[in-house]
């Protein structure tokens, strides 16, 4: 933990650099002081009330350098969670991503690339927003810090933090990271060799990142006031922070004591960020400016008596295990200071590695997104990621696994299985749902292998929401998968292209129709359930397979044994050779 040297010089000196009755903290000077604080939440399940929107975001990103792999993962998994959320029937469910645009390692990337600050991020931003259009995410925004309505929401909140008495000035020395935009205590560091040109140099024992030493006068936040509470929130809240792993990892890590957090820098060294309210010569530190972009977007500053209006608190913050501190500590506690509602869940994610080292901007060991997407597809790339990403563990990018994922999984498994069934020559899936659905309300379905198939097809759906109700999104999708599987099998075992054969034996066609509509519903539900992770390929599947496009035919609740009757119809000419395939081969193989 931070563990630097701190001297507190005076809380009154706080003020020695306002201009005299030039300044007074926002709530001071407001008619109606602290006008959203201390107020009970709608969100806090009043009686009746219509929910709040579920509401994910991502971290938002530095724009130092272009997006990758990891990026683009951590964008991917907050996408799938808010699209379920909308198959669920929220379909006012929000996702909010967006980039992190000041501080110390913005400042030096516009250095180095000769371009003024803002220029550089207007440039660098553009390339995070089109990777979220190009990947399909749904995000309902994209927040810059840069914006003047986020600038204001975090000059508001550090005043309020200052009211509160939250906020002193002191001396402060330690080591500092630009790459890693954070302080380090002397025993988290250690000199090391730079892998590139070999120079010595300090560097974060964690990260690995060069550290330089600072000594500056700056304003700290009270961060040790809250071990208790944080503590107690954790205890409270076990699925605060998910996985566990990383909750262990937390509560040791507060449980062995918190110092004080060093929240501005001095303006001659960092001039790129939002000035310290009354204070020209301080700049905010670019952590506290980023957390605040979650409830920037949410509104904040509240309107009082229209809290519940907000989607405040968010359900989950999407992030890597890079950055736990800052949202798992620092942010719960500027919350609390201000007595807002913290976040419901942190779901923390692993990292994406190159031969085995953290891929990383400013490593510069990256994978280019949008490369592997024109490569592979938009949706085989989501598949990729979603299905082999972990949450716990890292994972080695590797090209050859992509192409082994889109032959096993799509192109000769949910691929073949819509080929097999929608061009097979001696059955019509239309009249098969009309045979099995059309008396009364009984399906006719019977015999062993197609009622132990529903069977399964009844409780597979429950799984996957089980693995999604974990934010589980991989484990999810295994289960999807697994529809797909059993599915095959269980097609290869009843031969329906041997059935249709036997024309002149009632009991074959008889069984032929409960196989082709088993298999069908297969491929609705399958196809429904992957909405949220393979929104192009799913919709191509459902439409294909004659589903309406009516939302109510593509819910949750659809995905449900015989909820659908009216499917079978194309809605578009199945198509021919590779055009009529879901998953054609892929032209490059490595
Ligand atoms: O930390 N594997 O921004 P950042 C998986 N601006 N995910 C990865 C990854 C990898 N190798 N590399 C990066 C910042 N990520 C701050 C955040 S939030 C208020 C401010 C993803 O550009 C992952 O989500 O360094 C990680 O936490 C994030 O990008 C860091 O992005
Ligand atoms: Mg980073």
């Amino acid at each position: 933990m931070l563990k630097f040297e701190l001297r507190i010089i005076s809380r009154a000196s706080i003020f020695r650099n306002a201009k005299p009755g030039s300044w007074a903290c926002g709530p001071c000077r407001r008619a109606n002081p602290r006008p959203f604080l201390n107020r009970g939440y709608a969100t806090e399940a009043t009686p009746g009330a219509k929910p709040k929107p579920y509401y994910v975001t991502t971290p938002i990103f530095y724009v130092n350098a272009a997006p990758h792999i990891g990026h683009l993962y951590t964008i991917l998994i907050a996408d799938i969670l808010k699209r379920w959320q909308v198959l669920l029937g929220n379909g006012d469910a929000k996702l909010l991503t967006g980039t992190d645009e000041h501080g110390m390692k913005i400042q030096q990337a516009a250095l180095q690339n000769g371009l003024e600050p803002q220029a550089l991020c207007d440039r660098n931003c553009e390339t995070f927003k089109v990777l979220a259009k190009e990947a399909n995410i749904s995000n309902d925004h994209f927040i810059r810090t840069t914006d003047s309505a986020h600038k204001q929401a975090v000059q508001f909140f550090w005043e309020n933090l200052n009211h509160r008495g939250y906020i002193y000035e002191g001396k402060h020395e330690g080591w500092y990271s630009v790459s890693d935009e954070t302080f380090y205590p002397s025993s988290a560091v250690q000199p090391t060799l730079d892998p590139a040109t070999g120079r010595k140099m300090m560097a974060s024992i964690e990260t690995g990142k060069e550290v330089e030493l600072s000594q500056e006068t700056n304003y700290h936040f009270k961060l040790s006031a809250f071990q208790d509470r944080l503590l107690k929130h954790y205890k409270e809240n076990p699925n605060f922070i998910r996985p566990q792993v990383y909750m262990d990892s937390i509560v040791q890590n507060v449980s062995s004591g918190l110092q004080d957090l060093s929240i501005s820098r001095p303006v001659d060294r960092l001039s790129w960020g939002i000035p310290v309210p009354g204070d020209s010569t301080q700049t905010i530190y670019v952590w506290l400016d980023a957390l605040v972009n979650y409830i920037t977007y949410a509104g904040y500053p509240f309107t009082p008596g229209h809290e519940d209006k907000s989607i405040w608190p968010a359900d989950v913050h999407v992030v890597g295990k890079d950055i736990t501190r800052f949202h798992c500590i620092y942010w719960p506690a500027f919350l609390m200071a201000l007595d807002l509602p913290l976040p419901r869940t942190i779901l923390t994610h692993a990292h994406w590695t190159m031969n085995h080292s953290k891929m990383s901007k400013s490593t510069g060991n990256v994978v280019n997104p949008m490369f592997a997407m024109a490569r592979y597809g938009v949706d085989p790339m989501r598949f990729y990621l979603a299905m082999n990403g972990g949450l716990a563990s890292d994972t080695n990018y590797d090209n050859s696994f992509i192409v082994r994922d889109y032959k096993h999984s799509l192109q000769f498994g949910l691929g073949n299985l819509c080929s097999r069934m929608m061009r097979g020559k001696g059955w019509n899936i239309r009249e098969c749902v009309i045979a099995v659905t059309g008396s009364n309300d009984k399906l006719r379905v019977e015999g062993t292998e197609e009622l132990d198939h529903r069977a399964f097809l009844e409780e597979a759906p429950v799984l996957v929401s089980k693995q999604m109700d974990e934010l589980n999104p991989r484990r999810a999708l295994e289960e999807i998968m697994r529809i797909i599987e059993q599915t095959n099998k269980y097609v290869q075992d009843a031969a329906p292209w041997r059935l249709a054969k036997m024309t002149d034996d009632p009991k074959s066609s008889e069984r032929l129709t409960g196989v082709v509509y088993n298999t069908a519903e297969s491929l609705r539900i399958a196809g429904i359930l992957l909405q949220p992770f393979m929104p192009g390929k799913a919709k191509e599947l459902l439409d294909k397979l004659g589903v309406e496009q009516d939302i109510k035919k593509r819910s949750f609740t659809a995905a449900t044994y015989g909820f659908d009757l009216d499917y079978g119809t194309p809605s578009e000419p199945l198509g021919e050779g590779k055009k009529g395939t879901l998953f054609p081969p892929l032209l490059t193989e490595d």
